[in-house]
């Protein structure tokens, strides 16, 4: 059996040597593996610099509260608010592959940007990403190509500057790992979130008003399977904002608004996917809360699709 105590101990001692007086810096989003790295790399006293990115594309107040999630466990966070420029650079664009392509991009310029001259970089790299990344053209590689700029880290590496802590590590012992340094409960098991966050769930194109109300929505979808004890029992959940405007009434009026698609899902490992059964009173409270306070939404759908045809997100 696993002892995580004894991993955890010589984990930290690993990292001292490694690090020795160099500044480490880390690339943090709220995600279980770059929180466990980022606090691992804290408790074991080296020098650490935790870099947030606020995309603009993230849930509802999930800046504030990654803040007070490092907050909690003692880890001082450095937040740069780029959604200024994530929005002025998607404006206008709808196609799925060029709103991926802006926001890798941008990421990494802005990543950069703060880590150019970065004496060590840490990765929150498991052992899962380590088999993928050597099967070369996987799904799973081309995402992560997305926020690791390939070149740029390999360049490092031959250097000798990237740490990887974690790349013998599966899930299951991450989040134990997690738990040992004190990471709460919650934060150990969020649903995973894509890099490029709501935006691949905004098909069209993406404004900050197409976003407020995505967030709202989603908002409300995940507090009800929170507050239904289904939560944990989906593998990722989230509301997405569709390109329609559709034909409804409310109070007397015609009204002329925007649909919401739900998406519950399990899976094992993303690359299939199954929708969850969730109760009819738990979608149907969703569906009343989202109706009677997200602005300009009319209708509510879930969606019923299996992976593969479809895939997790829409775009
Ligand atoms: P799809 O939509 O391809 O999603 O069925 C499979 C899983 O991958 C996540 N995903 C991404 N993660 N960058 C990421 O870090 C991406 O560009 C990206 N696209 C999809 C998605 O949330 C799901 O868990």
């Amino acid at each position: 059996k696993f002892d995580i105590e004894a991993f955890k101990a010589q984990m930290l001692d690993r990292i001292k040597a490694e690090v020795g007086n160099r500044e480490v810096i880390c690339g943090v989003s709220g995600g279980v593996d770059s929180t466990v790295l980022a606090v691992l790399l804290a408790k074991a006293g080296v020098k650490v610099r935790c870099i947030f990115i606020d995309t603009g594309m993230m849930r509802l107040n999930e800046a504030a509260e990654v803040k007070e999630l490092f907050g909690k466990v003692g880890v001082p966070i450095e937040q740069i608010d780029a959604s200024a420029t994530f929005l002025g650079a998607l404006k206008g664009v709808t196609d799925p592959e060029q709103k991926r392509r802006i926001i890798g991009t941008l990421f990494v310029e802005e990543f950069w940007k703060v880590a150019d001259n970065v004496e060590l970089l840490a990765q929150g790299t498991l052992y899962p990403d380590v088999i993928e990344s050597a099967t070369s053209g996987s799904i799973a590689s081309k995402i992560k190509t997305h926020h690791n700029r390939v070149d740029k880290i390999m360049e490092l590496k031959e250097q000798g500057k990237v740490l990887e802590p974690l790349a013998e590590l599966f899930k299951d012992e991450v989040r134990a790992l997690g738990a040992s340094l004190g990471i709460p409960h919650q934060a150990l098991w969020r649903h995973p979130f894509p890099g490029p966050g709501l935006a691949v769930r905004i098909p069209g194109e993406i404004t900050a008003e197409r976003v407020a109300t995505t967030q709202h929505a989603d908002a409300i979808f995940i507090a009800e399977l929170r507050r239904s004890g289904w939560y944990e029992r989906t593998w990722q959940a989230y509301a997405a904002l569709l390109p329609v405007k559709t034909v409804g009434v409310k109070g007397d009026e015609r009204s002329y608004e925007q649909a919401i698609s739900l998406r519950a899902v399990i899976s094992e490992d993303a690359m299939t996917a199954d929708w969850v059964e969730l109760p009819y009173s738990v979608l149907r409270n969703a569906s009343n809360k989202i109706l009677n306070s997200v602005k300009g939404v009319n209708r509510v759908l879930y969606d019923i699709s299996t992976k593969p045809p479809a895939s997790i997100e829409w775009e």
